[in-house]
């Protein structure tokens, strides 16, 4: 299966699709990484790996053939987590990708600003106009992961979510906060995901059924 991390700019994707890789490893679960951003920041953190960190293959596939590329290089019973491009000025690649992805994971910053992107998009819209290309012609399994969250705040997210879900999306329950150890994150950081938020993100999708071995 393809879990693609996406979202309208940049709120938190490269992070959390890098921590999300190491957090289903750790857990048990085969991955394989796809950096499917020009960019190719995914990539680079791979390649300049410490010692033990990343123990699994992240490929390069930031194309709009990623939808005939990526199937191919997923060995059977991998987890693929994808790394899109900010949809806004990557659309093409991220359709590709939304073609094969089972669970798309839209990154949102706790911020009404990020959520204004959302609706400017419009994501929805984005998102259903990929299904008559699809095998199953169905809209990918889509879930709301609020990131980059003030850990002292409290308010704040609980309207981004409460106004997120009246809109009709899936939130996840488990919310990434704006820390260090994530802002951290970069060429020749290791990564140990346990204990991490990651770690109850991996619970989560595995509690809601969206993940198994
Ligand atoms: N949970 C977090 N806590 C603190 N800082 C974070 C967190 N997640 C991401 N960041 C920081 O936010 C910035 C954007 O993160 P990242 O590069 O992962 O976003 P992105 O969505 O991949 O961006 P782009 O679309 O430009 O590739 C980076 O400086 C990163 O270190
Ligand atoms: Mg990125």
């Amino acid at each position: 299966m393809f879990i693609a991390t996406i979202s309208p700019r940049s709120t938190g994707k490269t992070t959390i699709t890098a921590w999300l890789l190491h957090a289903l490893h750790e857990r048990g679960y085969p991955v394989s990484g796809f950096d499917a951003d020009e960019s190719e920041q995914l990539y680079h953190w791979w390649e300049a790996r410490p010692e033990g960190s990343y123990p699994f293959e992240v490929h390069k596939e930031a194309s709009a053939r990623f939808h005939l590329e990526a199937p191919k290089k997923l060995p059977d019973g991998h987890i693929g987590a994808v790394d899109c491009g900010h949809l806004e000025n990557h659309s093409g690649i991220g359709w590709s990708v939304l073609r094969v992805a089972d669970l798309a994971i839209v990154a949102c910053a706790a911020t009404n600003s990020d959520v204004e992107r959302m609706d400017e998009l419009p994501m929805d819209f984005f998102i259903n106009q990929v299904i008559p290309k699809r095998a199953d012609k169905k809209r990918p399994e889509t879930w709301v992961l609020l990131c980059r969250v003030q850990p002292s705040s409290v308010v704040a997210p609980r309207g981004i979510r409460k106004t997120l879900m009246d809109d009709g999306w899936n939130v996840f329950t488990t919310e990434i906060p704006s820390v260090q150890k994530y802002s951290s994150t970069g060429e020749g950081v290791p990564i140990t995901a346990a204990g991490s938020h990651f770690d109850e993100l991996v619970t989560e999708l595995e509690q809601r059924g969206l993940i198994k071995k």
